[in-house]
């Protein structure tokens, strides 16, 4: 940390959580899960995300946030800690040469991941801000709204995308500017009661429309034969996305932490809450998604039906401004987590200013979002194999990088930081149970997770090769 900066920690217990589980649920939980999940046919994919949520996922948060806690520092300058050691937590340096045993590249690597995360995030997040307003106005207009029409305007329209993007990274820039009590843990705070209403409301209106038994049963009823060499990395790839792990959010907020905080107990609540949300998202989109027949399955498939269908029902109006009010304090919250982030590593690296470094960070976030902005325009003659750019960029985001990015958090934390260091998080009194679960939590982070991610890794690129095979090229 730059000399003499003090560091914020959270206001209340309750604002870690808030904060935690704010980042956590997001775009990923109500417009990439249902996409990914009609990608990947249904039941059998939602319970391979749901184990891998559990069985990876959850160790991997608490990894992250432990990283945070010992090193009371972000993503960067925690992994320049696990290469010189400190004395206290961290391991001092293996008898390898400096060279051979440089973690602080992961660091680096995770925080640039997280700029492109963010980037990517804004410009999808400008598309709901264009739905909400789209919505909106054309009720108040005419009484009714053109989905088809908005979509199109959408697509065709590559600075509307970026001029939406660049509102949206104010919004979140104004909220981080503010530090963490202020600011983060504030909005949080406030828009979190809002939305689990909203969502609750129409999880009831979902469930009880004609489709919902049958959106159901492609949800729940596991068809095993329906997944595809790449459903692995898709299903962590999304665990990773969801969870925000992989690229540093948890470790500054870790770092957040105070002493007392058992990690594993709030890992859990967070893996808990982040898995039961994406179900419930799942049973609100389904049964509307269940009588339509997308287009393509991608990431436009939500905005291609959903409007359109929402403002067919009683009383569309409100649902559909419901939804995409929902839709878009998800967006902002955890945008506001990333944006967080990447700042946090500005912060501790420069003797900036929080205000200086939240708009520098948001003006190069702003410079990345211009190329998915201009994906549908510009860009939309970029294609491989049939996929867009956007499509690619969101498999090179989410299915490359996050896992490869959670691979090296992975390995980091379990072969560096101390072992005592480690067990004293995991161990509450001395109880037998949380020295077990120190044990398995030891082993998934050094055998079982990154085991899983190379698996997923080989799996797909057979995938691939089987493709490109099967289709002469
Ligand atoms: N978890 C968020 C979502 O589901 C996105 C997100 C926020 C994220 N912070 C992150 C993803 C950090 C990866 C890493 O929409």
């Amino acid at each position: 940390m730059s000399a003499g900066r003090k560091r914020g920690l959270w206001g209340t217990r309750f604002g870690f959580y808030l904060a935690a589980i704010g980042s956590a649920f997001g775009l990923g939980n109500l417009w990439r899960f249902p996409y990914v999940t009609v990608e990947n046919g249904g039941g059998a994919f939602v319970l391979l995300y749901v184990l891998f949520a559990i069985c990876i996922g959850l160790p991997l948060l608490i990894g992250e946030l432990m990283l945070g806690k010992l090193s009371r520092k972000s993503v960067v300058q925690a992994s320049l800690s696990l290469d010189e050691g400190d004395g206290k937590s961290f391991a001092s340096l293996a008898p390898l040469p400096r060279s051979k045993t440089s973690w602080a590249w992961i660091g680096r690597f995770s925080a640039f991941a997280c700029l492109l995360i963010l980037a990517y995030y804004a410009v999808i997040s400008g598309w709901v801000l264009h739905f909400l307003m789209q919505f909106f106005f054309g009720h108040l207009m005419s009484g009714s709204y053109d989905a088809e029409n908005s979509l199109r305007v959408l697509r065709e329209n590559g600075w509307l995308q970026i001029l939406l993007a660049s509102v949206h990274l104010l919004l979140s820039l104004i909220v981080v500017a503010k530090g963490v009590q202020e600011g983060m843990e504030k909005w949080v705070s406030n828009a979190m009661p809002v939305f689990v209403v909203l969502l609750i409301v129409l999880v009831t209106k979902s469930l009880s429309l004609q489709t919902a038994p049958d959106a159901l049963r492609f949800l729940f009823y596991p068809d095993f034969t329906k997944l595809t060499p790449f459903s692995m990395l898709h299903a962590l790839g999304h665990v990773f996305f969801t969870l925000s792990i992989g690229i540093g959010t948890m470790v500054t907020f870790g770092s957040y932490l105070n002493e007392q905080t058992h990690l594993p107990s709030a890992g859990f609540r967070v893996t808990s809450i982040d898995t039961l949300i994406s179900l419930f998202a799942g049973l609100l989109i389904f049964p509307l998604l269940a009588g339509a027949t997308p287009k393509n399955v991608g990431p436009e498939l939500l905005f291609q039906t959903l409007p359109g269908l929402l403002q067919s029902l009683d009383n569309g109006f409100l649902f559909g401004m419901a939804f995409f009010i929902c839709l878009y304090l998800a967006a902002l919250g955890a945008s506001i987590g990333l944006l967080e982030s990447v700042v946090a590593n500005v912060l501790d690296m420069t003797g900036l200013s929080r205000a200086k470094a939240t708009w520098l960070t948001g003006g190069a976030a702003f410079l990345f979002a211009i190329i998915p902005a201009l994906s549908t325009s510009s860009f939309r003659r970029v294609k491989i194999h049939g996929y867009g750019l956007l499509d690619i960029l969101d498999t090179v985001l989410i299915n490359g990088i996050l896992p490869l990015a959670a691979l090296g958090l992975a390995l980091a934390v379990a072969s560096k930081l101390k072992p005592a260091s480690m067990e004293a998080e995991f161990v509450n009194d001395d109880s037998i149970a949380t020295r077990k679960m120190y044990k398995h939590w030891c082993f998934v982070m050094r055998w079982a997770a990154p085991t899983t991610i190379m698996l997923a890794f080989l799996l797909a690129g057979w995938g691939i090769v089987r493709t490109f095979l099967f289709s002469g090229i």
